[in-house]
């Protein structure tokens, strides 16, 4: 059973929704249902290859300008939603005012076992409290209530290209009702460029993206009792140009009868040969488009860090209430 499945203790739920995902056009997976122990693991080599760009580029911002990201807002406490491993924190947790309180959120257990051990070592002054949680729900009282203000909340790893506009506008309105006046946001952001290089990052030539994404296949067959063929589906990755997004997902190499065993109502779904089952979309953004949705909901644009090349931003907002 999955990490996602035991804590929300939801199966009917992620059945129905995968039910719903896999009949809908495009048909399509959640992208949090990705984050097993497995694929937690995975994603760290991902990280390190050298197509994914992305990653290598957010961690020298961090390193470059924690001290005044962290400054700015005079942050206590840090609350990063989707921390996996919790390597991005590092440098700005050195920046903290003390006594400084660490509150990381993701649906992976194993990745927060993981960061406790890491933290232990690595930052011992600091006061760490997993929450393991969706961000895209209403804050448990774990969130709300621990750690001194102001807070400053990060969300770093492309995630953000990860939702779809709605979810992003969602996420934006969810933060802006659960932050205070004065409370800073950070956020990894994936620009806008060439799409050929946007679409080389999930296209790694040892196919760890490949096997991260055929993964999510054995996690249903795992957890709901499908019935996915992996080898009857290849990796698929394609640029998007209106919707500005790479999207990334499975085309099915013959037709294919999927069974979802539970379902009342589509318990059966028919993906025709050449059929792409979208499992994620990575969305690249322009700086005046984030500025424009961050003021929206209340966030002020404070900063804007881009590296070098155009191809990566940090910015920092605060919510002005
Ligand atoms: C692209 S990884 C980024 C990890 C880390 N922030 C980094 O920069 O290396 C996305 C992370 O978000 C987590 N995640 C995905 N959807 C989530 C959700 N709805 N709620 C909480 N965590 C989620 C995953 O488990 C994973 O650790």
């Amino acid at each position: 059973m999955s990490a996602v499945a035991v804590q929300s203790g939801a199966v009917l739920q992620v059945r129905a929704e995968v039910a719903t995902g896999l009949g809908a056009e495009p048909p399509h997976l959640p992208y949090r249902l990705l984050w097993d122990e497995h694929n937690t693991a995975l994603y760290d080599r991902i990280r390190e290859q050298p197509e994914y760009y992305l990653n290598r580029l957010e961690m020298q911002l961090l390193h470059a300008h924690s001290r005044e990201v962290t400054a700015d807002c005079g942050a206590r406490t840090l609350i990063e939603l989707g921390s996996g491993t919790g390597e991005k924190a590092l440098p700005l947790l050195r920046h903290l005012t003390a006594p400084a309180t660490y509150l990381p959120v993701d649906v992976s257990t194993s990745a927060l076992s993981r960061l406790t051990d890491r933290l232990r070592h690595a930052s011992p002054s600091t006061s760490v409290h997993t929450v393991a949680a969706d961000f895209t729900r209403p804050w448990p009282p774990a969130l709300r209530e621990t750690g001194r203000r102001p807070a400053l909340v990060t969300f770093l790893g492309s995630t953000l290209g990860n939702l779809l506009p709605g979810e992003r506008h969602d996420l934006l309105a969810l933060l802006a009702g659960s932050l205070e006046p004065g409370d800073g946001l950070l956020l990894g952001v994936p620009l806008l460029h060439d799409a050929q290089v946007m679409v080389s990052a999930y296209q790694d030539a040892a196919g760890l993206m490949e096997a991260f994404y055929l993964h999510c296949l054995r996690i249903l067959n795992r957890d709901l009792g499908t019935n996915f063929d992996l080898d009857a589906y290849a990796h698929h990755v394609t640029w998007a140009a209106p919707e500005q997004r790479v999207e990334i997902g499975l085309r099915a190499l013959a037709d294919q009868s999927v069974l979802i065993p539970g379902h009342p109502t589509s318990h059966r779904v028919l993906l025709p040969r050449g059929q792409v089952l979208r499992a994620a979309v990575a969305v690249r953004f322009t700086a005046e488009q984030l500025d424009d949705e961050l003021s929206a909901h209340g966030f002020e644009t404070v900063r804007r860090l881009p590296d070098t090349s155009g191809r990566y931003m940090l910015l920092l907002a605060r919510h002005q209430g």
